[in-house]
């Protein structure tokens, strides 16, 4: 079967560089490359040292012993270095997956979990989510429902993309020793994970607690470095790993040698990145929480406790998509109509970007000239 397009990678495609104000995006503020090298001594000049031969496969091993720094049970073998996150989606799903097999996805989700696999002939279950009042949740007892001795892979999200929902270490737990049970393999989309607002709120990685956990890492969104296109999967299960470097020789045999020169800046100096990324989502969120109080006739949020999105419901008859075409027409403003997940009625929002407030005022002024007059 052929792919079906990524509807929101289309509607990126389409938008993202032509709206003038965002409150849609999912990555934290991106920097330069002058930026980013500022922040370790040495390593401008090492930069432009930098040899541009092929690197290994696998990824440089420098750079994996630095990814072992986020996780405690990681080692460099275990890593396999990508280009973004969408290449080990696409590469994993080929390797592992096969024409009859079943797999099980938190839904709704970023789409390519559901439609590599349906191109492949497999058959894809919606783990879907529940409201309860505004509150995303997901139900264990549902998920149970959903297995059958065809299932072999769950794809996970947390914190989730569009929801906002983020699994606690409970929730995990359960999740994990269901999986285990039915002997499942875990692959867990973690590209938002590291900003978390409060400490107590993380989780660690599928990958670093599940035998047949595999963590999906990314320098998109947490850190902002989009631009850099170094993503990578994390897994104890040496057979899985064996299959997705066998396929990744067809797609990008190795990954750009200055990225990973600069992914590993990034990853050594995680903490002053994280931190600032953090204080930009803890600064526009009270903003978020004040627009939604005083609209809270026509939209109703659930404040999510990790990562840079949400899902907002609108309580009022329109449909999503031509309620973002309005936004972008009138005002220049980008939002991202929950049609675009097969799921209508809610938008996304982003709150890791500086321009947030410049944004949502014009935003506000969207909605008080539509629906306030
Ligand atoms: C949940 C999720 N996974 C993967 C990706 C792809 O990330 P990248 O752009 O780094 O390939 C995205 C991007 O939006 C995402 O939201």
């Amino acid at each position: 079967m052929k792919i079906k397009p990524f509807k929101l990678e289309r509607y990126y495609t389409l938008y993202e560089f032509t709206a003038e104000y965002s409150i849609c995006n999912s990555d934290c503020e991106a920097m330069t490359t002058n930026d980013l090298l500022a922040l370790e001594e040495g390593a401008k000049e090492k930069f432009l040292n930098q040899w541009l031969g092929y690197t290994e496969t696998k990824g440089n091993p420098e750079l994996r012993r630095d990814i072992t720094a986020i996780y405690d049970n990681i080692s460099p073998e275990d890593l396999m270095v990508f280009t973004g996150a969408q290449e080990p989606i696409y590469v994993f799903s080929q390797a592992v997956l096969e024409a009859g097999d079943e797999v099980i996805v938190q839904a709704p989700c970023y789409q390519s979990v559901q439609s590599v696999p349906e191109s492949m002939g497999c058959k894809v279950l919606n783990w879907m989510v529940k409201y309860e009042g505004n509150k995303p949740t997901f139900d264990i007892d549902d998920l149970e429902k959903l297995i059958t001795n065809k299932t072999k892979v769950l794809y996970l999200n947390t914190p989730h993309n569009p929801t906002g929902f983020h699994f606690s270490a409970a929730e995990q737990k359960a999740v994990i020793d269901l999986a285990r049970r039915h002997n499942i393999v875990i692959f867990s989309d973690e590209v938002y994970r590291e900003v978390e607002h409060k400490y107590e709120f993380a989780i660690p990685g599928f990958g670093d607690v599940y035998e047949n956990g595999v963590s999906l890492g990314v320098m998109s969104k947490a850190y902002g470095l989009p631009g850099l296109r170094i993503g990578w999967i994390a897994t104890k299960n040496a057979e899985i790993m064996e299959k997705v470097a066998i396929l990744k020789e067809y797609t990008t045999i190795c990954n750009s040698a200055p990225s990973e020169f600069l992914a590993g800046v990034g990853l050594r100096n995680r903490e002053t990145i994280l931190e600032r990324n953090l204080s930009i989502i803890n600064e526009n969120l009270p903003l978020y929480d004040a627009f939604f109080e005083k609209y809270a006739d026509l939209f109703s949020w659930y404040r999510p406790n990790a990562g840079p999105i949400a899902f907002i419901k609108m309580n009022f008859e329109q449909d999503d998509m031509a309620f973002a075409e309005r936004a972008l027409k009138e005002k220049k403003v980008l939002l991202l109509p929950g049609g675009i997940y097969d799921y209508p009625g809610y938008f996304r929002i982003g709150f890791g970007r500086k321009g947030i407030p410049e944004a949502l005022a014009k935003f506000e002024e969207f909605v008080v000239e539509n629906f306030r007059k």
